[in-house]
């Protein structure tokens, strides 16, 4: 049973002439001037009377925001527990790209796994309650797969248009949910017309994306929880002060972009919560694409005030593949230009490479859309556009089933064959399990930072070539060096007792292991005469926080290799 709450005013206000009528019914244009952009308006005085004593009764899921959503009863609300979703700290990457506030905003864990999750239970409940029985959408998959999974719900009638670029094990999830599922061998911009064609000719509701309201209104709300989330993670906004925001801000909210829904809705969110006092300054926005269909940010680079469609769309990550980004653009340039923020472009090949990395360091499975958001990241702070203490979101969406069948290659599991004659089995699996084990490189850490310590640990062993020691300080350090004769030493500066430097002299002083190539891993800026002390005797610096996995294992191949 869902809790009856009161019925509340919403406005549609045309973002053109400011017009304002009571939102009843879907309304395509501002009945006045004709505009296609409308705004969804609340009474948000009333909603700063009410929250602080109604939110504290609601479980943590999108609908707790409800004041500030536009559907007017409870009684349709068609909910399969979206939102709610926990804002995950992204601990080894944030140790390997030195930044101590990276924080991921696990979107996987909506009811069908990505954050249209949110979209489709506001734009279902809203069909519901306008008393809309059949609609069409048209998408590039994920919206397709959320419209179908809650109109079975809500029992509607679901038509989809997809591009037939759309991975088929993701057109089998929307069939499965009942939908009509129509492939248009076409680009997703010329999909999407043929979907209007057919809702208008057969007078079927059609979905307007990002011009409808439901759809960005919903997006609101992962930036609600952010900022909700941020105080228990890091403590309130350090302007904040007695009375101040009791919510907070992140420096940057990071998505991957096609239509740019997400990154307009995030934004309003924000207005709004500026507006009740609960947050004290507007984030950067960051849309990241992929460089093969890249419209936003290569009409930000060129100035220009409306986005220039990509017609020819080259990209693996279907999921983002908008050629035709449509009103979202002017609506985000103006934005990024007032508060900061960036547009950014990722070959594939940079996101299939973040979406290994989110994987193999913090055990964040996701689908290339999404970790096309987090190869942006890397990117703009190699660029030094963003700060390394910034507090960053990155939005974390999406199936984390591997359908891009190519991502890990043809080698990625190895097969053990059980003899079937003589020797004895046992005898046999293991001999063919300690071939698994083929290890032939030692490595020795030196590293008095536990959490450093695994990070190099872990990099490593995503390799499996290699055999690890580690020693917490100097003098074990040393030890473990003369005992073990390891091929590659990774060396830590900065250490209680017995530093770096005079580990070096001790091991440049003995004959046995003074060939033993040094990377020394430091987090310390170095004096002109510290560089002069490790002259000669290392063989490469390295600085903490400021290279990538692979970086640091093409440094050691080039020398244990
Ligand atoms: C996982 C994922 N990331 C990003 C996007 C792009 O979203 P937006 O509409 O905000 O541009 C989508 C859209 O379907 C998506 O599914
Ligand atoms: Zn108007």
């Amino acid at each position: 049973m869902t809790q009856k709450e009161p019925n509340h005013q919403i406005w549609l206000e045309c973002a053109a002439c400011g017009h304002r009528v009571p939102f009843t019914r879907p309304l395509r244009a501002c009945e006045k001037c004709g505009h296609g952009w409308l705004d969804a308006r609340y009474d948000y005085d009333a909603v700063r009377e009410r929250w602080p004593a109604v939110l504290r009764e609601r479980p943590f899921d999108m609908w707790r925001y409800r004041e500030l959503l536009p559907l007017r009863d409870d009684a349709y609300k068609v909910t399969m527990g979206e939102g709610g979703t926990p804002l995950l700290h992204a601990t080894n990457l944030g140790l390997m790209l030195g930044c101590p506030h990276i924080y991921v905003k696990d979107e996987r864990q909506g009811p069908t796994g990505s954050f249209k999750d949110r979209q489709a239970s506001l734009a279902i409940s809203v069909m519901k309650e306008h008393g809309i029985t059949e609609a069409i959408v048209a998408s590039t998959g994920n919206v397709a797969i959320s419209y179908s999974a809650y109109s079975a719900l809500a029992g509607i009638k679901m038509w989809t248009f997809l591009t037939s670029l759309v991975p088929s094990e993701k057109m089998q999830e929307v069939a499965l949910y009942g939908s009509e599922v129509i492939k248009v061998t076409a680009t997703y911009d010329q999909t999407k017309k043929v979907a209007a064609d057919f809702a208008a000719r057969k007078g079927i509701f059609l979905d307007r994306g990002i011009r409808g309201i439901s759809a960005r209104e919903s997006m609101k709300t992962v930036a609600f929880e952010i900022a909700e989330q941020l105080p228990m993670l890091i403590g309130p906004s350090p302007e904040g002060g007695d009375g101040g925001a009791p919510w907070r801000a992140p420096d940057w909210y990071f998505q991957a972009v096609s239509g740019g829904m997400g990154p307009v809705g995030v934004w309003k969110a924000y207005e709004e919560l500026m507006t009740l006092g609960l947050v004290d300054h507007m984030p950067k926005l960051a849309c990241i694409q992929a460089a093969g269909c890249a419209p936003m940010v290569n009409s930000f680079d060129k100035g220009l005030e409306e986005a220039e469609p990509v017609l020819n769309p080259q990209t693996r990550v279907i999921t983002i593949a908008t050629g035709s980004p449509g009103p979202a653009y002017s609506f985000l340039i103006r934005v990024i230009r007032e508060h900061g923020g960036a547009f950014e472009a990722v070959t594939d090949e940079e996101t299939f490479r973040a979406m290994h990395v989110m994987a193999k360091l913090d055990g964040i499975s996701m689908e290339p859309a999404a970790a096309t958001a987090f190869a942006g990241l890397f990117k703009l702070l190699s660029k030094g556009v963003i700060q390394r203490d910034e507090i960053i979101v990155v939005n974390c969406s999406g199936h984390t089933f591997p359908v891009e069948k190519h991502l890990l290659g043809d080698e990625w599991a190895r097969t053990v064959e059980l003899p079937t004659e003589t020797p004895a089995v046992e005898e046999g699996l293991l001999g063919s399990l300690e071939q698994l084990d083929g290890r032939v490189q030692s490595i020795a850490i030196i590293e008095d930072d536990p959490q450093a310590r695994l990070l190099l640990r872990r990099i490593l062993q995503t390799r499996g070539e290699y055999r690890v020691f580690e020693a917490p300080d100097g003098v074990a350090g040393l030890e473990m060096v003369r005992r073990e004769h390891p091929d590659i030493i990774l060396l830590d500066l900065m250490m209680p007792g017995m530093d770096g430097f005079e580990v070096l002299e001790a091991l440049k002083a003995d004959e046995q292991v003074r060939d033993v190539p040094v990377i020394v891993i430091s987090a310390k800026e170095l004096t002109a005469a510290e560089r002069e002390r490790l002259s000669g005797q290392i063989d490469m610096l390295m600085q903490k926080g400021n290279f990538t996995d692979e970086e640091l294992l093409e440094e050691i191949l080039k020398r244990a290799g």
